[in-house]
């Protein structure tokens, strides 16, 4: 998608984010605003010293605009101070200390806001994403997710500082500067306006271009990152089918598509750039000319002209400065329409009141239910089932026959397509999804252990178990022996996905994480997959006593499993039956 288009209610809704630090926005703007129109005060002070203190003409206006005022008693000590010379450098002075340091308190404050901004949004952002269901992730790469949720906050926080307040400030610079040079001469202020929306229209060519540049940037370095997380966490595949030469190629092709965009962006931005200069040399030959043929006439003193040309220069760079900075905001731009497109994407949960009941007993009931990934294929083909509370089943079933499906739909990361799940009686569709995976325990077939110790891995299933209750939990789970040999014990350091671990060690800490949860209602998908025979033996004593009152479903192609069931079911092409023990 590319939105080249400028929307107000977009800022303001980025806006937002800066919270409580939004008036520290605002003040810094308004400071950026009054230093630079005291600023544009600095160029007059060559009219007052070749006219007033040097030539010691051009009065007649003073004194006229002073009466046009009724301020002509002021009169004759406005004008002993202007002829002084001392004065007006006091004033330039002054005027450079105080709007100095009023500068540098801008961009303080505004680097704050930002840096507030920043944080919240990225913050937001990621609490948003979370909430987005399971199914945009399995079709999300995460290196590609991770790149547009951090480069994309990046680019964005350009945008309110550095590119807003420069255009705020130079359209400021540039209005007071009218004034003053209308003040100075009208005529030559008008045939300046009559060829300053050429700045404009150069900046309205570009803008748009590089936007839709920025968008393809943006989205390409988010698919090279994609291609490097992809390749190291695929390294073990990569080293052993000697693939090393293909993925630098692969992503050779990704990088040289990043280049030639930054090229085409370069060139575009250098474009636009050498365009606005040509204006501004055009400008300033255009009012040379003119404002000779208006001194040569008398229409204007020496100083009006020298003032009026030194404005001229600060105008100008300020014009140009300004389409620069419209053009510079673009790929801000862009990353700002990127994340928008996030925000709008619907969490798995919206408004809608959902059901929370106080417990949960334990009963699955499927009814009728038909289940499909794509809307074409049915992996589940009407399921019907009752599981009571307190009961355990075996599902068994080949590879790909929808197990792992049916055990997703239980914890609700997908809604059936067709048919109904009841939990307790209250329809699945209705139940908040939050409260139900909070009473029930997923082993999963892949399992995943964070880069950090085994103790934090075992205690991520319940963040305020105590040491005591975690040592149990891995004594259950059949992983304490084990742990207790590594030299760090419990503080070993798992790896990256746990990866400096076997697999049966991986999954017995997954165990664990779930023993201790202890909810109401677990589910194992292939346990004891990795297991040795001793291992298994010692898990199954476990869970005989764990299952006890609980509602559990297990998945598994282990016949030494099937003892611990009360029933056993079948799946197989879509189709669920009940089997005796096997
Ligand atoms: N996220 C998904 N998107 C599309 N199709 C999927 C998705 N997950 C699984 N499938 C398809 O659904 C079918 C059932 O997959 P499922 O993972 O439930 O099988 P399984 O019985 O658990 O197999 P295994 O014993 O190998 O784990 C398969 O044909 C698979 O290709
Ligand atoms: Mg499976």
């Amino acid at each position: 998608m590319k939105e080249t288009r400028f929307r107000l209610r977009d800022i303001k809704f980025f806006f937002r984010f800066a919270g409580s630090a939004g008036w520290i926005g605002l003040v810094a703007i308004l400071l950026g605003i009054v230093t630079t129109m005291l600023a544009s005060l600095l160029p007059l002070s060559t009219k007052i010293l070749i006219d007033f203190v040097i030539m010691k003409k051009g009065f007649v206006r003073l004194k006229e605009i002073l009466s046009s005022l009724s301020l002509e008693q002021y009169y004759p000590a406005v004008k002993t101070q202007l002829e002084s010379l001392t004065f007006l450098l006091t004033a330039i002075v002054v005027l450079a200390l105080v709007t100095g340091t009023m500068g540098i308190l801008q961009r303080y404050l505004s680097v704050r806001f930002q840096q507030h901004l920043t944080y919240n949004l990225q913050l937001s952002l990621f609490e948003h994403v979370l909430r987005f269901p399971l199914s945009f992730f399995r079709k999300t790469p995460s290196g590609y997710l991770t790149s547009r949720v951090s480069d994309d906050v990046d680019a964005l926080q350009h945008l309110f500082l550095d590119n807003m307040v420069q255009i705020l400030t130079k359209l400021v610079y540039l209005c007071s500067g009218f004034v003053i040079l209308f003040s100075l001469s009208p005529r030559l202020t008008l045939l300046l306006i009559t060829v300053l929306p050429l700045y404009f229209i150069i900046s309205y060519i570009f803008g748009a271009r590089i936007r839709s540049a920025s968008w393809q940037e943006r989205e390409f370095r988010a698919e090279t990152s994609q291609s490097l997380q992809e390749a190291f966490s695929a390294v073990e595949l990569v080293k052993s089918s000697v693939t090393e030469k293909g993925e630098v190629k692969r992503l050779s092709g990704k990088l040289k598509d990043l280049l030639r965009k930054r090229m085409q962006l370069m060139l575009l931005g250098q474009s636009s750039q050498y365009l606005s200069k040509a204006v501004q040399i055009f400008l300033t030959v255009l009012i040379i000319w003119a404002g000779a043929h208006e001194i040569m006439k008398g229409a204007i003193t020496i100083g009006d002209f020298v003032a009026f040309s030194t404005y001229i220069l600060y105008l100008t760079q300020s014009a140009t400065a300004l389409s620069y900075t419209h053009i510079m905001l673009q790929p801000s731009l862009a990353s700002m329409d990127r994340l928008k497109e996030l925000f709008m994407y619907l969490p798995e949960v919206t408004d809608k009141k959902l059901y929370m009941p106080s417990v949960l007993r334990g009963e699955i009931l499927f009814k009728d239910l038909y289940f499909s990934y794509d809307g074409e294929v049915d992996v589940l083909k009407g399921i019907n089932c009752l599981i009571r509370p307190g009961e355990t089943i075996v599902l068994a079933g080949p590879s790909g026959a929808g197990k792992t499906t049916f055990v997703n739909l239980v914890l609700r990361f997908y809604l059936p397509s067709r048919g109904d799940i009841f939990i307790d009686g209250h329809n699945i569709r209705d139940l908040d999804p939050y409260w139900l995976r909070k009473h029930i325990g997923l082993v999963s077939q892949e399992v995943f252990l964070f880069n950090d110790t085994i103790y934090n891995n075992i205690r991520y299933g319940r963040m305020d178990a105590d040491e005591r209750e975690v040592i149990e939990a891995a004594r259950l789970a059949g992983i304490d022996e084990d742990i207790k040999m590594f030299p760090r014990g419990y503080n070993t350091l798992v790896g990256e996905r746990g990866l400096s671990l076997s697999s049966g060690q991986r999954q017995r800490i997954s165990m664990a994480r779930t023993f201790l949860r202890n909810p109401p209602v677990l589910i194992f998908d292939e346990p004891t997959s990795a297991l040795d025979e001793k291992n298994e033996r010692r898990l199954k004593e476990s869970m005989r006593r764990l299952f006890l009152g609980r509602t559990v479903i297990v998945i598994s192609h282990r016949s030494s499993l099937l003892e611990i069931a009360d029933r056993v079911f079948q799946l197989q092409d879509g189709l669920l039956k009940e089997v005796s023990r096997v």
